[in-house]
């Protein structure tokens, strides 16, 4: 570090100066999809909630799943939508550390919940006789607890670590929320070797969970070929076809974000990028939920006519 410079308090976000003209549009849009994120979310969250028929591990995984995505969008999305109405977008380097422990342990702790829910799958399809055994009410907690525990975990490390760098300058940010790589490009010291561990964590984290999902899928596709009535195959498939969309929609964001070559990485891919798994996804999963899913959707319909009915009469 140069002595010279003093250390930045505050950091400017500067990802949509470019857009400055469509910010009010942008605004309006993004608050579209946060609103419907979070009510598609809680919706599913009391839906399984008042359907007895629906709690069973797959679906307590879900509304956990759910309730995760609402605290992670809400992590980055609502002080977006007010950076894109007001002038200054700062942050102090406090704030920023805060936003992006919260945001990494979620998304961490969405990785490690998606490979239970994988699990979950796998011993339905592979092990069904032994299902109720294997997948008691205490293992799924104890599953659960431990995703939300990596990531906290993790992040307590590698999150406090990072903001040992000095930060000097302007601080503008070329994002528009605290993400780990926009945060340490800012430092002023040579952060090759942080840029290295913040992609050893990354590895290690993301694709250690992808990993069992592969497998579990390997084994689950495995069985599934050998359930010899059509009927029976489609039935097993359509059990876990929303679980391999979801996952899809996250692990192909999370890994084109964090474990592209830094070549063909510019501000403008990252920001999109971020805005497809931050924005996007966390919408599509209820929609995916809802619509591909009979049993939700069936319970949807009950809850409706229910209501329809009272209202009625
Ligand atoms: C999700 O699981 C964690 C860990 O078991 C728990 O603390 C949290 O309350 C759960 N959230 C919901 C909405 O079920």
């Amino acid at each position: 570090m140069s002595g010279n410079q003093s250390l930045c308090t505050r950091f400017t976000f500067v990802a949509f100066s470019s857009l400055a003209g469509l910010q009010p549009v942008l605004f309006v849009v993004f608050l579209l999809i946060y609103l419907f994120t979070v009510g598609g979310n809680f919706i599913i969250i009391c839906l399984i909630w008042v359907t007895p028929s629906l709690h069973t591990p797959m679906y307590f995984f879900l509304v956990n799943l759910s309730f995760l995505e609402m605290c992670y969008i809400t992590s980055v999305v609502p002080q977006m939508l007010v950076h894109l109405l007001v002038e200054t977008k700062t942050i102090s380097v406090g704030g920023c550390a805060v936003q992006m422990y919260v945001f990494t342990a979620l998304g961490l702790a969405e990785c490690c919940l998606l490979a239970a829910m994988a699990y979950d799958r796998f011993v339905a399809i592979c092990y069904p006789l032994h299902y109720t055994l294997l997948m008691g009410p205490h293992v799924c907690l104890k599953l659960a607890a431990a995703s939300w525990t990596t990531g906290v975990v993790v992040e307590s490390v590698q999150i406090p670590w990072i903001f040992t760098l000095p930060f000097c300058g302007t601080g503008k940010i070329q994002h528009f929320f605290c993400d780990i790589m926009p945060v340490v490009k800012l430092a002023c010291v040579d952060t090759s070797y942080n840029e290295i561990m913040v992609f050893a964590v990354s590895v290690l984290f993301i694709m250690s969970p992808c990993f069992l999902i592969l497998c579990s899928y390997v084994r689950i596709f495995g069985t599934i070929l050998r359930i010899p009535s059509a009927a029976g195959r489609r039935k097993a498939f359509s059990t876990c076809s929303s679980h391999i969309l979801v996952v899809s929609l996250f692990y192909g964001t999370a890994l084109f974000t964090y474990l592209q070559p830094k070549t063909v990485q510019t501000p403008e891919t990252d920001k999109a990028t971020a805005l497809a798994y931050i924005v996007v996804t966390p919408a599509l999963n209820p929609v995916i939920y809802t619509l591909r899913n009979k049993e939700v959707k069936e319970a949807f319909k009950r809850v409706t006519q229910r209501n329809s009915l009272r209202l009625m009469t």
